[in-house]
């Protein structure tokens, strides 16, 4: 297989116009702390509706910060999808918490709405809900919910730029909500992340612990908390900025591209497709199956790319992961049934906007040969 031949998981979509932003950064000797933080902060408020955004250096970042700045700590409980991508949970343990894990929808691969009341205790302090591969997941209901027992709710949208439910932004329903900008996402700067929050004290307490507690006083520069280093430099700012004119004909191209795999991949017992409600906008960051049991996983990836076609697994069954299982004594199989059959028959296939309608016309009749 040629290396020109081999279609890979995913492409970034890198053109010259964003690469001449970064050269006119680097050009200007202003790397950190310029301009282009501050103007792709005002672009995603204005896109999104919400008052403030607030970058950072990395989706993980960007959760970490939000359970700091929101109090959550030592003998709190944070409840969190079974299935994800493990930054979810690994950011409650971090800030000295527990995350308590609630099993998904099979359908849907987010958390299932219907199991979050039980896992509430008297220590739970927070939900990070997770719009799983770009699919909002029921996040008014869950908003509802916390609401009812005096929760916060940061959303995980690292996937879900653009998504939406019922026509509003994923990222925009909770106290706060948080992106990644992952060279797997819809617009990338290599790194980074993104807090969004219409809460103006919030927002005041996570621009001042992103930038090592640094608060201006009266055009004084005063240490107020112990903070982090958590910036987004201005040449990585300018890489996803330039791009964010792209982003909405990039979801609705991707979206053409999700139909065909809908049209051409075959809906059997062996291969089930994902589910997308109809009052959802997905915003297709990965197209994720789930095979037969019957299929061995792990040698379907290994055929597909020996037939040149990049895929992997999607997300992780996060209690069925060493550092956790060891911890909690999980037994994920039986708590986390369906987070634990999307870990070990899930597998995500090319989606993105490089990729051309031909690709996934050959990638669906590879797959559906192979899953025979
Ligand atoms: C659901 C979810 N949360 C958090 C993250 C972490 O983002 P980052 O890689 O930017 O730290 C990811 C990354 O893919 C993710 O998929």
């Amino acid at each position: 297989m040629s290396e020109l031949n081999f279609i890979p998981l995913m492409v970034p979509d890198i053109q010259q116009h964003d690469i001449d932003a970064v050269v006119a950064v680097l050009q200007s000797g202003m790397l950190i702390q310029g301009a282009m933080v501050e103007e792709f902060e005002n672009n995603i408020s204005k896109y999104l509706g919400v008052r403030h955004a607030i970058a950072v250096s990395s989706g993980t970042a960007s959760l970490h910060l939000a359970l700091i700045a929101l109090g959550i700590g030592r003998g709190d409980e944070v409840i969190v999808p079974a299935f994800s991508y493990i930054a979810t949970a690994n950011v409650v343990e971090l800030v000295g918490a527990k995350p308590i894990f609630v099993d998904i929808d099979i359908n849907t691969f987010n958390i299932n709405k219907n199991l979050i009341e039980q896992a509430i205790t008297n220590k739970t302090k927070a939900i990070i809900p997770v719009h799983e591969f770009g699919l909002a997941c029921d996040i008014r209901e869950i908003c509802e919910l916390a609401e009812k027992y005096k929760l916060k709710v940061i959303e995980d949208a690292a996937c879900a730029f653009g998504a939406t439910e019922n026509g509003k932004f994923t990222g925009t329903f909770g106290n706060a909500g948080s992106f990644s900008f992952h060279p797997r996402k819809a617009i990338t700067s290599g790194e980074g992340g993104m807090l969004v929050t219409n809460d103006d004290e919030l927002a005041r307490k996570l621009r001042i612990l992103r930038n090592h507690g640094i608060e201006m006083q009266d055009a004084k520069m005063e240490f107020v908390e112990a903070g982090f280093n958590y910036r987004l430099t201005d040449f990585q700012a300018a890489l996803v900025n330039s791009q964010l004119e792209r982003l909405e004909p990039n979801l609705n191209y991707k979206e053409k591209l999700a139909n065909i795999y809908f049209e051409e991949l075959s809906q059997t017992n062996r291969i089930i497709l994902p589910k997308v409600p109809q009052n959802k906008r997905h915003s297709w960051q990965s197209f994720h199956l789930v095979l037969d049991t019957i299929i061995n996983r792990d040698e379907f990836i290994d055929n597909l790319r020996e037939l040149g076609i990049g895929t992997n697994y999607g997300a992780q069954c996060i209690p069925a992961m060493i550092y956790y299982k060891n911890k909690y004594h999980y037994q994920s199989e039986e708590e986390f049934p369906n987070a634990f059959e999307a870990y070990k028959c899930g597998i995500a296939i090319p989606l993105y906007s490089r990729l051309k309608k031909e690709q996934v016309q050959f990638i669906s009749k590879t797959i559906n040969w192979l899953g025979k």
